[in-house]
């Protein structure tokens, strides 16, 4: 891309207008018109941007040239809106100057184009972030919604903005956007219920009958065939490029990002809705008894379905549009309405509607767009209002739109001049005013409060009596006669009274852009802009929320009988508003030209650009801007760039700018009338000497370039040659390098094979000479082994032979011995046999002699007893017999009862002696004697257990019992629930385990507790944050407990009983206890205690009992779970045990795991 650094770069025409010569305005259009051939569209005068309409989409709005202007000077690059747009949002950003642009132009010039690429360009190039692009793209996204109620196609423009609009987008201070306020001017309300011939009504009722679903429109009880509304003109109902039922999509699309709630949004529509069946109603006359005429509905479907729609009473409103309330001071009086003025009514009623509903809108996008923080913020504006309008009929609109921007001309002549002024005495530069036509007088003639016309105007409408657009007309004839800008055929000033281009129901203004003239017809009732009171009241009494809030003045509490203000008050009110706003910022004047009437790309009509450069009066300004100097730049810029045209500064200036400056004029023998020093810049008188000077730079740069060139290549060859060189050397180098080794190389290889010869053949000789000695050595060896081995086989043999007799000996020796042992033991196994056959036929003797002599005796025993049984019957028989008299007949029941009393006596007698011990414990109990007593045994075991408690009990003392009962409290609470409480069963509660009293470093801590110390015991209190314990001393007395420190005794914590809720635990093997304190107690302050205890159990215990005791026997509850939530000042935190190998050790271990989790690890049993 080519790189440039001055809009005078390739330049086609003249960029800047100041630069033109000659200065005519034939000149000043041809340029425009070579431009715009050229689609060059935009072209400056000084600071102001000057754009044509293009009327085709042109590739100059692009990523890529968005970075191209990007920090550029204004001057750097071709004419560009973007330039403008930089330039404005860098002084805003850097030298916290709020600026405001101002973009003017007739319909279809291309304001709100250009107003939307100021806006994204500011966009795209301030900060970016999550934040900063919600806010932009709220910010972009609230055009298409405002274009969408307050645009229409015209003659002139398809998109045409029927409203004025000033936009203020705020900045933080390093230039992001944070939000914006929407001001809204003068929507064109007449448009709602009529439009001019080609034109339509506002954009929303086409995207809303083309766009919407079925069944939006059933809900709305809408129709989609346009024909069927009286509203809607029909003669351009479609319009080329534009797509209803898209736009509608992004319209919702927009309303969505914007902020706009669904209801919203459907209250919205349905408002919408209403003004076309509004439209649809129509009346008929219907004959009074009085003569007069009466308007009434003729039909009532559509009246009924708006209705339904806004929820108003069907019968209200049909009475608003028959008869109206008058009220003046005390009285109320209803007069009918004919069908003319029901229909005026049904307008006003659907223009108020449409235009409160519009103003709605923006004060809800504003709230969208607010910014949030109320921080300093820097302010761009960006103004897009109506330019100034000539049409063949003028009315009020036009009037005011006209007054508007006489306003605006005010501004940017005031503001125009009076910076230009500035800076030449900035700069120190001689100034002589210039003369320009000021347009106060005219602002004067619209705007004065005692005889301007539109206070006239005000004064007519506020008058008693019959007020008519012609008594107006009169007013203006008689007061604004003397006028210079004021014309009119009946006025006072006989100048006017045969110009017959001035009709007699118009008067005429010159205005600084043209004379216009506007006919009075509509300037009372528009200035008025009455809406009967019935009406506003039907309004507000509608169920519709949106309705009821554009109509408050319809709320009979608060009914106002003075007028509300009139139309052109309000305008010129909000009007000066906006020009203080506006004077209190830095301008940047965008003034758009439209080409041609045909809204065609290509077609530059002279006549009509020539006007609009008239009326904007651009001619005066390129004047005023070249009457002092035509082109200006400070000194570093401007050495920079022409420093080549001198030696002294070329190619560097050591000294200050401006001396260089002079330098280079003196040098170039510029003539001093021609420019003028400044204090940082230089003020270039004509525009010929800067072209002058831009030639010779030409000239000079090409000189430049060939010497460039020309240093170029020779620098280029003698590298080249260096370069060659060196490499030749390198090259020889490593040749020789190489040759060398590959010599060594050989040499090397020679010299080992030589030495390897040499080697070989001294040690073969060497071998040869050891493998003889070797040789001769084995030899003698193998003699002398030979010799050995004969000498040995010698020896051996004589060893062997010797050996043999001695064995020979031996031998017989032992086969003598074993028969002499043999037959000896043939002998003794012989006398051994002899001896056990005596013997065993002993024993069968002395066998049957014993079995012999046991029969004898059993017989003999035998006989002695039957002798005994017999004599025992016998004597039995004897004593039954004699003692059979002495018998009575219950003698056996007597016998009975005294045997059972005698089993009894002996059965107690007995257990008498074998009663088990006294222990409680001891579980024996002597074996049951009878069957019969089964019962009476074990009640009789139960009765002894229960008297041996007893007794066992009788011995405790009051302080052991208190123990035993704790003990059993403690079995209640904890038996079977919590698995630490079997070990705690053997352990005594000893209560005192730092023998507090005697403990001296307890001394003060001891006497601070007032009560007995019921418990004293070292606990670890739980830190939330790590889970870690910090020893502390844990007291219990009647009333209180108390957390000390182990170490000082200091008391840290001390909560009264009462104040106690609860206490958990987990039904685990851990001491882990949380105390929880009543809300809304004194010591809920300090959130519960979680601590951790080997004698849980003891402490539980205490606590629980020390309830049974108190005043109200309320007992602490203990709630016993392995999840339970515990509060430390703010937060509740839960704690989990879970059962597992925690790892450190085998001990429990409580863990944070996050903000609102401890987790407790308790060793599995
Ligand atoms: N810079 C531009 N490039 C392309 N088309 C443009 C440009 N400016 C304006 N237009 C065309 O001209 C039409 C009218 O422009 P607009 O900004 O609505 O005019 P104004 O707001 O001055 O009445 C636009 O709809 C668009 O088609
Ligand atoms: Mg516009």
């Amino acid at each position: 891309m080519e790189v440039k650094t001055s809009l005078l770069d390739n330049m086609i025409g003249v960029g800047d207008m100041v630069l033109i010569e000659p200065l005519s305005e034939d000149a000043f259009i041809e340029n425009l018109k070579k431009r715009f051939d050229h689609n060059e569209i935009y072209t400056y005068i000084g600071s102001v941007v000057i754009s044509m309409n293009p009327y085709k989409s042109l590739p100059i709005y692009t990523a890529e040239k968005v970075e191209e202007y990007r920090n550029r000077n204004f001057y750097e690059l071709s004419p560009h809106i973007y330039a403008l747009a930089d330039e404005s949002y860098r002084s805003l950003r850097d030298q916290d100057k709020d600026q405001c642009i101002l973009i003017t132009g007739e319909s279809g010039a291309g304001k709100t184009e250009a107003s939307k690429f100021v806006m994204s360009y500011v966009a795209a190039v301030c900060g970016k972030g999550q934040e900063v692009n919600k806010v932009k793209e709220q910010l972009l996204q609230s055009n298409p919604v405002l274009e969408a109620f307050g645009n229409a196609k015209t003659v002139r423009n398809d998109n045409s903005s029927r409203f004025g609009k000033y936009m203020d987008i705020e900045f933080d201070f390093k230039g992001d956007p944070l939000g914006g306020v929407i001001s809204n001017y003068l929507l064109e309300k007449s448009r709602v219920v009529k439009q001019p011939r080609g034109e339509r009504n506002f954009h929303i009722f086409y995207q809303l009958l083309s766009g919407a679903s079925d069944d939006t429109l059933k809900k709305l009880k809408l129709d989609r065939d346009f024909s069927k509304y009286n509203y809607l003109s029909l003669d351009s109902a479609t319009v080329n490029g534009l797509d209803d039922a898209g736009s509608f999509r992004t319209v919702r699309n927009a309303m969505q990002i914007v902020g706009f709630m669904e209801d919203e949004v459907q209250s919205i529509l349905e408002l919408v809705a209403a003004v076309l069946k509004l439209g649809n109603i129509e009346f008929k006359p219907e004959s009074r008894c009085n003569g007069y005429d009466e308007s009434r509905v003729k039909d009532k479907n559509d009246l009924k379905e708006m209705c339904e729609l806004l929820g108003i009473d069907q019968s209200v409103l049909e009475r608003a549009f028959s008869y109206r309330t008058v009220e003046a001071k005390m009285e109320k009086m209803s007069t009918t309405l004919n069908v003319a003025q029901a229909y005026y009514a049904r307008d006003a009623l659907a223009k108020n509607l449409y235009s409160r509903l519009f103003s709605w809108l923006v004060n809800r996008i504003n709230e969208s767009i607010k910014a949030q923080t109320k921080t300093h913020k820097k302010v761009m504006g960006v103004l897009d209002i109506y330019g100034f309008e000539i049409f063949e009929d003028n009315s009020f609109e036009q009037f005011i739109i006209n007054y508007c921007n006489e306003k605006l001309q005010q501004i940017f002549i005031e503001l125009t001049l009076r910076e230009e002024q500035e800076e030449y005495v900035r700069e120190g530069i001689e100034w002589t005013n210039i003369e320009y036509f000021n347009n106060a007088i005219i602002c004067d003639l619209i705007e004065n409060n005692k005889n301007g016309i539109l206070a006239m105007l005000d004064e007519e409408c506020l008058r008693p009596g019959t007020v008519t657009d012609e008594t107006f007309l009169d007013k203006l004839n008689t007061v604004c006669a003397e006028h210079q800008h004021f014309e009119s055929r009946q006025s006072k000033n006989s100048k006017f009274l045969t110009d017959h281009s001035l009709p007699h129901n118009c008067f005429r203004i010159q205005h600084y852009a043209g004379k216009v003239l506007y006919r009075v017809e509509g300037f009372v009732d528009k200035n008025n802009d009455l809406l009967y009171r019935d009406l506003s009241q039907a309004m507000y009494k509608a169920k519709h929320g949106l309705i009821k809030v554009l109509f408050p003045e319809g709320n009979p509490a608060k009914v106002n009988l003075k007028r509300p203000p009139t139309a052109g008050f309000q305008f010129k009110a909000s009007v000066g508003t906006l020009m203080k706003n506006l004077l209190t910022k830095n301008p940047n004047y965008i003034r758009c030209i439209k080409p041609n009437d045909k809204k065609a790309a290509h077609i530059f009509t002279d006549s009509l650009v020539c006007h609009q450069v008239r009326y904007l009066g651009l001619m005066e300004n390129v004047r005023v801007r070249r009457a002092g100097y035509a082109f200006r730049q400070a000194y570093e810029p401007c050495l920079e760039r022409y420093k080549m045209l001198c030696k002294q500064t070329w190619p560097h200036w050591k000294g200050p700018a401006r001396k260089g400056v002079e330098v280079l004029l003196t040098d170039l023998q510029v003539p001093a009338e021609e420019f003028a020093y400044g204090r940082s810049k230089i003020f270039i008188r004509n525009p010929r000497m800067l072209f002058s000077l831009e030639e010779k730079r030409r000239q000079c740069l090409e000189n430049l370039a060939t010497l460039i060139q020309k240093i170029y290549r020779g620098w280029k060859c003698r590298t080249h040659f260096l370069l060659m060189k060196k490499s030749q050397v390198v090259v020889a180098a490593w040749y020789r390098r190489f040759a060398q080794q590959k010599k060594y190389q050989n040499i090397r290889s020679s010299a080992l094979v030589f030495q390897s010869f040499i080697r070989g053949w001294k040690a073969r000789k060497l071998l040869r000479e050891l493998k003889h000695k070797k040789r001769c050595e084995k030899a003698v060896s193998t003699i002398s082994a030979y010799w050995h081995g004969t000498q040995a086989r010698w020896e051996l043999r004589r060893l062997k032979e010797e050996a043999q007799n001695k064995h020979a000996v031996s031998v017989i020796w032992a086969a003598w011995l074993g028969t002499k042992a043999r037959k000896e033991l043939r002998r003794l196994k012989h006398e051994a046999r002899s001896k056990q056959a005596v013997s065993v036929i002993w024993a069968c003797w002395q066998g049957t002699k014993a079995r012999r002599e046991l029969k004898r005796l059993k017989e003999e025993a035998r006989r002695k007893h039957s002798v005994a049984v017999i004599w025992a019957y016998w004597l039995g028989l004897k004593v039954r017999r004699e003692y059979r008299k002495f018998f009575r007949a219950d003698a056996g029941k007597k016998i009975y009862a005294f045997t059972i009393q005698r089993i009894m006596q002996k059965y107690f007698l007995g257990l008498k002696k074998t009663m088990p011990s006294m222990s409680p414990v001891d579980k024996s109990w002597p074996a049951r004697p009878y069957g019969f007593l089964d019962r009476t045994h074990q009640e009789l075991r139960r009765i002894f257990h229960l008297w041996r408690c007893k007794k066992y009990r009788s011995q405790f003392t009051e302080e052991k019992k208190a123990t035993y009962k704790e003990k059993l409290a403690a079995s209640e609470l904890f038996k079977d629930k919590k698995a630490l409480y079997p070990s705690s069963v053997g352990q005594p509660f000893k209560g005192d385990y730092v023998e507090i009293t005697k403990n001296p470093k307890y001394q003060k801590l001891n006497s601070f507790v007032e009560d007995k110390v019921l418990l004293a015991d070292m606990v670890s209190k739980i830190n939330r944050a790590n889970g870690k314990g910090a020893p502390r001393v844990f007291l219990l007395t009647k009333k209180s407990l108390f957390l000390a420190d182990l170490k000082t005794g200091q008391v840290k914590a001390s909560v009264p009983l009462p104040d106690l809720s609860s206490v958990s635990v987990s039904t685990q093997n851990d001491g882990f206890f949380a105390l929880k304190i009543k809300e809304g107690s004194t010591s809920a302050a300090k959130g519960d205690f979680l601590l951790s205890s080997d004698r849980l159990i003891e402490i539980i215990t205490k606590l629980h009992c020390i309830g049974a005791t108190s005043a109200d026997k309320k007992q602490l509850k203990v709630d016993i779970s392995d999840e339970f939530l515990v509060q430390f000042k703010q937060d509740k935190v839960c704690v989990k045990f879970i059962q597992g190998t925690p790892k450190n050790g085998n001990g429990v271990a409580c863990k944070r795991k996050n903000n609102r989790l401890l987790e407790v690890s308790v060793p599995s049993p």
